[in-house]
């Protein structure tokens, strides 16, 4: 399983790197909004910094516009995913990027019938948002399970990308249900890590270690 980061932050995105266990990067034009700093420059040190797929978004809502964004962007790194809506208009240049050989990542998508279609595009990673299903009182983790499930039915190519990630949870059963990538906010890396049992035996251990010492 792919561990992406869910940030533009570069102290964030260095901090999870030097755990040793990143494989990606993603944002989206909040994330690069909070950052106050030249989107292009910012994906390039972003780049520098971590050797895995790193996603940027688009903004033009037609195709040309799209593809022309998406052209410009993957000039700057060859590990430039693109990030296109789930529309119509995304799709269409989903399958022109793809064919460019040009990753994209097919994004904010909330309904089977919307992932089946970005594989159908030939899209690298597909992106459904967990979080965002579960605030309206949906399963997004159901949805996961299907996509899964109609991915591996037809031996689609596209990863599953799970996203809007809030908690270790969400990553614990999309591994069971073997999605191909989490991408989470530096938050949840840190709680992934977190057990009161582990603290509390290194807590023990350092103890009676002392003990240990203080023998002559
Ligand atoms: C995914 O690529 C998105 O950037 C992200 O996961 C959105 O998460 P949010 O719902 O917490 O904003």
């Amino acid at each position: 399983m792919k561990f992406f980061i869910d940030t533009a932050n570069v102290d964030e995105i260095k901090q999870a790197a030097s755990i040793g266990v990143l494989d990606g990067v993603t944002t989206n034009p909040t994330l690069v909004a909070r950052e106050n700093r030249k989107f292009e420059d910012l994906i390039k040190e972003i780049c520098g910094i971590v050797d895995g797929p790193i996603s940027a978004e688009v903004i033009s809502l037609e195709y040309d516009g799209m593809v022309k964004e998406a052209k410009k962007l993957a000039q700057i790194h060859k590990n430039i995913t693109i990030k296109l809506p789930m529309t119509l208009e995304g799709l269409k240049a989903c399958r022109t990027l793809t064919d460019a050989d040009i990753m994209t990542n097919m994004t904010l998508v909330f309904s089977p019938s919307q992932a089946l279609l970005a594989a159908k595009a030939g899209a690298t990673f597909v992106s459904p948002f967990v979080g965002r299903l579960d605030d309206i009182s949906t399963s997004g983790m159901d949805l996961i399970d299907q996509i899964v499930t109609i991915y591996e039915n037809y031996g689609y190519t596209s990863e599953v990308l799970v996203a809007s990630v809030r908690h270790p949870l969400h990553v614990v059963e999309a591994a069971m249900m073997g999605a191909d990538v989490v991408t989470m906010p530096f938050k949840v890396i840190e709680k992934l890590v977190k057990h009161p049992l582990t603290d509390k035996g290194i807590d023990s251990f350092l103890k009676d270690w002392k003990k240990v010492k203080d023998l002559k």
